[in-house]
């Protein structure tokens, strides 16, 4: 007998986006949040990089929206930034309310500082831990609101029409109306049950993929689970060839990728190639304050040229205190792997950070299934374009969220917890054909290093493609016939994730922002706004 849990919202996903919705929702509902690991274990945690809004007298939104623009390669949805930054302040302005201490000077302004793509100083920061700060601080706020929040608790799937009691819609077959979500199947992995939880309305806040690539800056949460799920019950993804690549990973081999955050280069970091000599100016002529796209490109040709295994990143110009001061955790971390930033370059390269694509949504948060909303780096709300803007994403998470409870509110969203069919499926434990299909994660986080990097070509996609479809097939087959469990699930939705991220970049065929092709020049004029992906035979 599946158990069945009923609440207002579910919220999945425990970063800045869900906990920012849980804490508007739960102004008219009852709000439960899950998420697979602890609370804490989210994208936002380890973002290092702030926020970045106009909160100078000197700067403006247009200022700000030209340069989300740019960054975004032609791309961006101009209502969506629109909204974006002319909502951002006001969200800051009562993260600072709940108790996040941001930077200030010693007047007690706040000391807003540059990234890549910025034409003003705007950039908030809590020293360079500035999601966590962000995830305290909501954190405080969501436990004090007695919203529920369960750990170990993996969404399975989305339960909608299809998974109905009584007349549900045939698999495989285009509905006859509007499909709905109402919740989730989810697996406790504390019990290993798997379990009901009927909603009125969902909100995806999963985060981004990025451990779908050998080198990335995510934890290891970042599985691409709330697109594989919005896949999979019918909604549409965009725009997933444009993954962006960090410029500046430490080079570590060994050790876990650790990010080297822009604002460094915004503090007057420079980039130098093994010879000593800067580099990026031949690139373009902001150099290594460019946006994002166009730095990590300038590294890896250089990389290339040179047959370096990594450039380096110089602070040692800056004064020491001013480095401790702005960025202890970056000083620590390096120290304890032998390298005094204050003395010594720092070995940098590129790596996976972000995903700019995702669940497409309007500016409301909806998605293309009724009552299921997507919100942060799961979304697509057409704010990133082509590549996203640096410190753009915490700002996306707050603004959205704050829009999807608005829209629930005003539209007295609200829909019907209907009888779902109870979980059916059922298999058996094989711990050693486990062993060897938890080997294709391995694989298709190389293939998509190899093939669906930073420079990209049809041939390699099709490579791509042609070895992630067996391997995900392999997975599935796996999947049909083994008890669930959560690194089951993980990898299920990592390998639907890379074949979508493969199948969107062919369908691009033109180099623009974050997706550079060897076969495509790049064009004054888009190809195309987006690339969509629906499953046609949901259920
Ligand atoms: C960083 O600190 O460089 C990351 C900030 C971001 O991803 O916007």
């Amino acid at each position: 007998m599946t158990r069945i849990v009923d609440t207002d919202y579910l919220v999945i996903g425990s970063g800045i986006s869900g906990l920012y919705s849980a804490l508007i929702l739960s102004e008219f509902g009852k709000v439960t949040i899950i998420t697979k690991e602890e609370v804490t274990d989210a994208n936002t945690t380890y973002a290092q990089g702030g926020i970045a809004s106009v909160l100078a007298a000197s700067d403006t939104f247009e200022s700000h929206i030209r340069d989300t623009l740019d960054a975004g390669a032609g791309l961006c949805d101009t209502e969506a930034v629109r909204v974006l930054v002319t909502e951002g302040p006001t969200h800051i302005r009562r993260l600072m309310e709940l108790g996040a201490a941001f930077d200030q000077d010693a007047s007690g302004s706040l000391t807003l500082g540059r990234e890549g793509g910025h034409s003003e100083n705007r950039i908030v920061h809590a020293k360079d831990l500035t999601g966590k700060e962000v995830e305290d601080v909501l954190l405080r706020a969501v436990r004090a609101r007695n919203i529920e929040i369960k750990e170990y608790q993996s969404a399975v799937d989305l339960i909608t029409c299809y998974h109905l009691e009584k007349d549900p819609y045939l698999p495989g077959v285009a509905p006859p109306g509007p499909n709905q979500c109402f919740g989730a199947y989810v697996y406790d992995r504390k019990t290993w049950e798997i379990y009901i939880i009927r909603a009125r309305a969902t909100i995806l806040a999963t985060g981004g993929a990025g451990q779908v690539y050998l080198h990335n800056t995510n934890p290891d949460v970042a599985t691409g689970d709330g697109v594989a799920l919005a896949y999979r019950a019918g909604a549409v993804i965009s725009n997933m060839e444009f993954y962006q690549f960090h410029p500046t990973a430490l080079y570590s081999p060994g050790h876990r990728t650790f990010l080297i955050s822009e604002a460094m280069r915004g503090e007057g970091g420079i980039l130098r190639g093994p010879d000593g000599e800067p580099f990026t100016k031949k690139y373009d002529e902001r150099g290594d304050l460019a946006p994002r796209d166009i730095v990590a490109r300038a590294i890896d040709a250089e990389m290339k040229r040179t047959g370096a295994a990594f450039m380096h990143l110089d602070v040692t110009h800056l004064p020491r205190e001013q480095i401790m001061k702005k960025f202890p955790n970056i000083y620590a971390h390096c120290l304890d792997l032998g390298i005094e930033i204050s003395r010594d370059r720092i070995p940098v390269v590129p790596a996976a950070h972000y995903m700019c694509g995702g669940v497409r949504t309007d500016v409301n948060g909806r998605t293309a299934i009724e009552h299921l909303f997507a919100v942060g780096e799961v979304s697509c709300t057409g704010v990133h374009g082509g590549n996203r803007l640096a410190s753009n994403s915490l700002l996306e998470g707050l603004v959205f969220a704050d829009r999807i409870g608005r829209y629930i509110k005003e539209n007295q969203i609200s829909g019907q917890r209907p009888e779902i069919r109870r979980w059916q499926k059922e298999g058996l434990a094989n711990a050693e054909e486990w062993i060897l299909v938890q080997h294709n994660l391995g694989e298709i986080k190389s293939v998509m290093w190899d093939y669906v990097g930073i420079v990209r070509s049809n041939l390699r996609l099709d490579r791509a493609l042609r070895r992630i479809e067996m391997l995900s097939n392999e997975i599935n087959d796996f999947y049909s016939r083994t008890v669930i469990q959560n690194k089951i699930l993980e990898l299920r939705n990592l390998a639907l994730v890379g074949k979508l991220i493969v199948r969107s970049a062919k369908a691009r065929r033109e180099s623009r922002g974050l997706h550079f092709s060897t076969d495509y020049a790049e064009n004054r004029e888009p190809s195309m706004a987006y690339t969509s992906l629906q499953r046609s035979s949901a259920g």
